[in-house]
Order: C-alpha cells, then structure tokens, then sequence
C-alpha cells in the first residue's frame, strides 16, 4: 500500500500535470449569451463582454434562437472564441435595420471586430444550427438599396480563425477582415443566392474581402451569392484562397486599384482549385487609369469554371459604367503588374445572346464590352507599358454554342507572349500557353 503509493505519485504528478497543459482551453470562461423570447438579446451580451474579453468563451447556444435586433461591437477580444451554435437572427423588419444603419452611432457592420489576438469565431457543424439570419430576401425583392447593412467585419485580429460559419440571406456584404493578420478562414458557408435571380437580384454579397490583409489563408468555403466571391484590396499581402467553390456572383477579384490615383500594393495572391458555377466572371483583376503602385505575384490556377460568361477578366480601363462615360483622367498612369498568371482552366462558356445577369439595370449593362462576341475566354484589356509578364497557360474552354471560343487582347499595348495570339478573335493559344511551366 505504503510502497504503491509511493512508486505511483510522481507518475501521477506527471500525468496530472500534463492533462492539466492539455486541457488549457477549457480553462477559458465562458459565458452563454442568456435570451428571452421576444426581447432583443444583444444589450445583455454587450454588458457582460468587458468581463469576457480575454482568456473566454462566448457561446451562442444551440437550441436557442437569438434575437440579434441590434448590433454587436466587441471590445478589444484576446484569445477570446465566439461560438455561435444556436440560430441567430436580425431583425425582421427592413425599416428597423434601415434606421439603425442610417445612424450616426452605427459601426458600419452588423458584427463589429475592433481588433485583439487570437480570436476564432466558430459556427456549429450541426447543418440545423449556428445559421445566421439576416433575412436579405425581402430586401432583394424589393431593390432595396439604401441603408443596407454589412454583415461581419473581423478587423485588426491577428492570429484569428472564421470556421463552420453559415450565414443565411445577408442583406449584403458578408465578411471583410479589414487591417487583419495571419487569418484562417475555412469551412465556411455564405447562402446569398435570391429566390428568383432575374428579378430580385442579391446585389452586392460580396463573400470574403480579403481588404488590405495579410497571410490570410482562405479554404473550403462554399460561396454562392450575387457579387465577388472573394475580394483582393490594396495593401494586400500573401493571400492563399483554394479549395472553394463559388456559386453566383462575379468572381475570384483582385481591385479594383488605383481609383484616383491610388498607389496600390498587392503581392503574393495564389487562388487555386476553386469551382465557379453560374457566375459572371471567374478570374477578374481591375484597375483604374490614373492609379499608380503595383500588383505582382498574382495566380489563378487549377479553376473549373461552368456557366461563366467572361471566364478571365483584367482591366486596367475600370470605371463604374453605372455612373455614366469613362472619365478623362489626365494622369495616365497605372497600377503596374507583374507576373500574373492564370493556368488550368477549363470549363464551358455561356455564350447566349440573351444572357443576362440580375445586376444588369443600365443600358448598356456595366458588364458590357463594346465589341465583344460573348464568347471571349480572355480579356486582357491592358494599358500601355505598365505589364510586365500576364501569362495564360493551359486553358480550355468549349462555348455553350459549341462555336470557337474568342479572346480580346491589343497587341499595340502588349509585345510579350501572353500564353495566346492577342487579337481581337480567335482563341489560339502559343507554344508558351500550351506546354509553358
Ligand atoms: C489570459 O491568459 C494569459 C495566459 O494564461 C495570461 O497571461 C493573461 O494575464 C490572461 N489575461 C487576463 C486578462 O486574465
Ligand atoms: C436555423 O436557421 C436556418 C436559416 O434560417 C433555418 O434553415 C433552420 O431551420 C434554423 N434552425 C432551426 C432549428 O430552426
Ligand atoms: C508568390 O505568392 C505565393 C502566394 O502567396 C507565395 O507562396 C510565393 O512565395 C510568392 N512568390 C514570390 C516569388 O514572391
Ligand atoms: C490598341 O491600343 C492602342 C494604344 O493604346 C490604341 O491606339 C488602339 O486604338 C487600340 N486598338 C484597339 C483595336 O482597341
């Protein structure tokens, strides 16, 4: 007895010291957002968050259905979890949500982050819970497009984590991580696809901004809504967004730059696997005359795309179309690039001369290329002497018409090889698009 005890005690010590490091983060608080039904449960959570800002867990409980009628700003967070297991949702009625947004005390998004060290906000697994409601329908239904709110800013976290977040009907806008660093965003889903895509279009769900972030690694996600899918912004630096697929919108986008005058600085973007379905664009980079500063080291590769009507997209023409001609910009400059590349696409055109996407309410469209067949796999509308190696290897595309796929490109503004003939007209792709690296 005496001799048993004896030999086992520093085994036990040891053993007990290691659960005890194994189990530190259990050692977290936590507190569950408490809810009464009827009531808005956001004020109760605002009160108790300065005793939960470090070292806790904030839990929204599964089982429980929260009424998140006004919005949440969380004070500086560290090593603090959001778990978001119950449903959530925002407040049903449009004018309730409209005149707090118009408020001059609104933080800009529903779900404010002001920044703080390790912070993970995780949804639930179980595919009944943790949706976030934002009830956006009714807003596309009725082209509602004043005092809409954004949904989820995580800014200023370094070292955070978004993963099994599902987020049902946002208005608009889903998630940007403004000013954040060393981001994990995956296994995420955004449902912003509208009841009916022609006539009550989801405008501007854009799903992740990436905004001027860096070593953000974005993954898993599934994406279908009526804008970006995923955003690249000035000042962005090392950004991976892979193994996603997107449904809807308007593509994998880095820009638009250089909107006036802005020295933009993007480096190190490798989107790749991803799938695009039934979306405007695939890969898109944009750029505005007279901008300046430079974006290099950007990838697409490995895209699958199906439905897609302009399946590679660059401009360093942009203006917003919407908002009438082209504007005389007397500096003419542009955000130089260098070493961009698109490799491996493959997928299916929609070339129909009817095609029409629910953000189209100009005429012409802010989509439409003066000149263009519809059935453009490329467009590289570059200007002059500011490109230095774009390269597009190893894509396949068929139209839906099964007539030859086209491309844009002006050989006046380019000499190098593009990876394809630059003309305006057929695609036929180079020696160096066909078996390049
Ligand atoms: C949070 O935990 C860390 C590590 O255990 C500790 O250093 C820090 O003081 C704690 N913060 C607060 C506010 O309790
Ligand atoms: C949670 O919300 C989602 C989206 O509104 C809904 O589909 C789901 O049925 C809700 N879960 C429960 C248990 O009501
Ligand atoms: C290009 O960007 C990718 C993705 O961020 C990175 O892994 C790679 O190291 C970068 N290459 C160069 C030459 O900077
Ligand atoms: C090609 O670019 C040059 C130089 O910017 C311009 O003058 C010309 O009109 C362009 N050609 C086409 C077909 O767009």
């Amino acid at each position: 007895m005496m001799l048993s005890s004896l030999l086992l005690s520093p085994v036990l010590l040891a053993f007990s010291a290691a659960s005890a490091a194994l189990a530190a983060p259990s050692a977290l608080k936590t507190f569950t957002v408490p809810h009464v039904d009827g009531q808005d449960d956001t004020p109760a959570l605002l009160a108790a968050l300065p005793d939960y800002a470090s070292n806790s867990t904030i839990l929204f409980k599964q089982g429980v259905h929260y009424n998140i009628w006004t919005p949440i700003k969380f004070p500086v967070l560290n090593n603090v979890e959001i778990r978001i297991e119950g449903n959530l949702s925002y407040p049903e009625d449009m004018a309730t949500v409209q005149a707090i947004v118009a408020s001059s005390t609104f933080p800009g998004h529903w779900f404010t982050f002001t920044g703080g060290d390790k912070v993970s906000l995780i949804g639930s697994t179980n595919p009944k819970w943790g949706w976030v409601d934002a009830h956006g329908q009714q807003w596309w239904n009725k082209h509602e497009l004043t005092n809409r709110p954004h949904g989820w800013n995580f800014a200023k976290i370094s070292n955070g984590v978004i993963r099994n977040m599902k987020l049902w009907k946002p208005v608009a806008w889903s998630f940007s991580a403004s000013g954040s660093t060393n981001l994990h965003a995956h296994d995420n889903w955004i449902y912003a696809l509208s009841d009916d895509m022609d006539n009550a279009f989801p405008f501007n769900t854009d799903g992740f901004s990436a905004g001027g972030g860096t070593d953000f690694l974005l993954e898993n996600n599934h994406i279908q809504n009526g804008d970006d899918c995923m955003t690249v912004g000035n000042g962005a630096k090392n950004i991976v967004f892979r193994n996603s697929r997107c449904e809807g919108g308007h593509g994998l986008s880095i820009g638009s730059l250089g909107k006036g005058g802005q020295v933009a600085d993007v480096q190190n973007v490798l989107i790749e696997n991803v799938e695009m379905k039934n979306a405007l664009y695939a890969a898109r980079f944009k750029s505005w005359t007279g901008g300046k500063g430079l974006a290099r080291n950007i990838t697409w590769r490995n895209i699958k795309f199906d439905n897609v009507r302009f399946p590679i997209y660059v401009t360093q023409n942009y203006w917003d179309q919407n908002l009438g001609p082209k504007p005389e910009v007397a500096d003419v400059t542009n955000t130089q690039i260098q070493d961009m590349f698109f490799e491996n696409f493959v997928g299916n055109i929609n070339d129909s001369p009817t095609f029409f996407e629910g953000t189209c309410v100009s005429d012409p469209c802010w989509y439409y290329v003066p000149g263009a067949t519809g059935r453009e796999v490329i467009i590289f509308d570059l200007y002059p002497e500011t490109v230095k190696d774009i390269v597009a290897r190893r894509i396949v595309p068929v139209t839906q018409s099964w007539k030859p796929a086209t491309v844009m490109c002006n050989s006046t503004v380019i000499s190098t090889d593009v990876g394809f003939k630059c003309q305006n007209g057929l695609f036929v792709p180079t020696l160096a698009g066909l078996f390049g690296h």
